[in-house]
């Protein structure tokens, strides 16, 4: 038994930030079938191909645990098809541009029409208002999201992250918003709109840095490395750097092997409560009880100076050894892994968060695993359709077409 066993999915999503929604309602066990257009596909089949003929991985670490049946939805019988799957399903998710559905014929009105149970989930770049009809990728929702102004370096330009806050963030907010109205609709009856625009997705994990916006009215961002470096703070929350974005001071510090490693670093918390056993690992005593050092306040304005002393320390360790050194004496540390140790951690190989799965275009890869662990709901992750696998599949057990309807559907190039 899986948590959303029963529950059909209408997956219309393309590229990542829908399919990374619909890739998680499969992994809790709902019936995902992806609508793609006949002999094209997801965009991202053929992006960033690194296996010549085969579904990439961009594609294929998106997409798993679905069904693809082909359908053009814009000739008659494809209109047909959708119609009846709308009627069959729980669930529409779609992130097509603004608009688009409404010009296949599929307004939200019309939806309900056709099911009043369903709920239609989008992903838009844009809520209502100036931008609504603009087509939004990762980077753009990450710079109008607030992520872009508030990451990087002070004195350098606005950076992107590489997580993927924007699509993949906010294919897990529509995750969310969809088991919710379904769980709505246990008592209303009714299905409803849901909508998680990917600006409002980022913001919200940007929520600390307007958190900061406000408290600039106070006076200066103590905890920011730019207090106590003496440059004063402008109108708007500025980038700071690796500084830690809670109360608790922490940066990223170079670890043994930095000259030629790119990824020996290590991220290193001066958590208040456990301050004299940082100045005992660095071999700075003298600062558990010196005024200028002693309490969290006097440290603000001289955090480069303890930064450095730690680092010090830190460069005479391995970023692993930091860890055994400072787990026990309760230290918050953690070293930079790189995706090559990420890939090879035996751990994450147990837990089912770094899954081997074998492809009969590619043969095996590895990808991520559902990233939320429920006791009584098993994932298996089942490795991504080819476009159209399920076609005949889905139109006779779902929906209950006959081998002749398909046979014409094919003729008029609706499937
Ligand atoms: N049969 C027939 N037509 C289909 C179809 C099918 N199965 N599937 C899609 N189409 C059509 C759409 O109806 C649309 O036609 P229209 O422009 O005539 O209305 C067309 O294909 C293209 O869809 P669109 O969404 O505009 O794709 P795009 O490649 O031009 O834009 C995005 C891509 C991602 C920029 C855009 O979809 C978008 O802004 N989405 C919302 C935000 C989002 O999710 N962005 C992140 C993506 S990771």
């Amino acid at each position: 038994m899986k948590a959303l066993e029963g529950i059909k999915i209408l997956d219309f999503t393309h590229v990542q930030s829908g399919p990374t929604c619909t890739q998680l309602l499969g992994f809790f066990g709902a019936d995902v079938i992806k609508v793609e257009r006949p002999g094209v596909g997801d965009a991202t089949r053929k992006q960033l191909v690194d296996v010549k003929g085969a579904d990439s991985l961009y594609f294929t670490m998106l997409n798993h645990n679905k069904r693809s049946i082909t359908l053009n939805t814009k000739t008659d019988s494809g209109k047909q098809v959708l119609e009846k799957l709308v009627k069959e399903c729980d669930v529409m998710v779609e992130n097509f541009a603004p608009g688009a559905l409404d010009r296949m014929g599929f307004s939200w009105e019309r939806i309900q029409e056709l099911n009043p149970r369903v709920i239609l989930a989008s992903v838009k770049g844009f809520g209502p208002g100036p931008y609504e009809d603009c087509k939004v990728y990762e980077n753009i929702a990450q710079c109008a999201g607030g992520s872009a102004s508030t990451t990087g370096f002070r004195d350098g330009v606005p950076m992107v992250t590489g997580a993927q806050i924007g699509d993949s963030g906010t294919g897990l907010h529509l995750a969310l918003g969809i088991v919710t109205a379904l769980f709505q609709r246990e008592k209303s009856g009714k299905g409803q709109k849901v909508l998680a625009p990917m600006q409002d997705g980022v913001l919200n994990l940007c929520r600390v840095k307007l958190r900061d916006q406000q408290r600039l009215k106070a006076g200066p961002l103590e905890e920011y490395s730019q207090f106590g470096e003496g440059h004063p703070f402008g109108d708007a929350t500025p980038r700071a750097g690796n500084d830690s974005g809670g109360g608790q001071p922490g940066k990223i510090l170079k670890c043994k092997g930095w000259e030629t490693d790119p990824n020996a670093y290590t991220y290193f918390i001066t958590q208040a409560a456990v301050w004299k056993n940082v100045c005992d690992v660095i071999g700075k005593p003298e600062w558990k009880e010196h005024e200028d050092f002693a309490t969290p306040a006097a440290r603000l304005p001289r955090l480069n100076e303890i930064f450095d002393a730690i680092e010090a320390w830190t460069m005479t360790q391995d970023k692993f050894d930091v860890m055994e050194i400072c787990n026990p004496l309760n230290i918050p540390v953690g070293p930079i892994l790189s995706m090559k140790e990420i890939a090879e951690e035996p751990s994450l190989r147990e837990t089912g968060t770094i899954v081997e799965v074998d492809h009969p275009e590619r043969g095996k890869y590895l990808t991520v695993g559902c990233p939320i662990k429920l006791s009584d709901s098993p994932v298996d992750v089942e490795r991504s359709p080819l476009l159209g696998e399920h076609t005949e599949e889905v139109l006779t057990e779902v929906l209950g077409y006959s081998a002749s309807d398909i046979e014409s559907m094919r003729t008029d190039g609706a499937i």
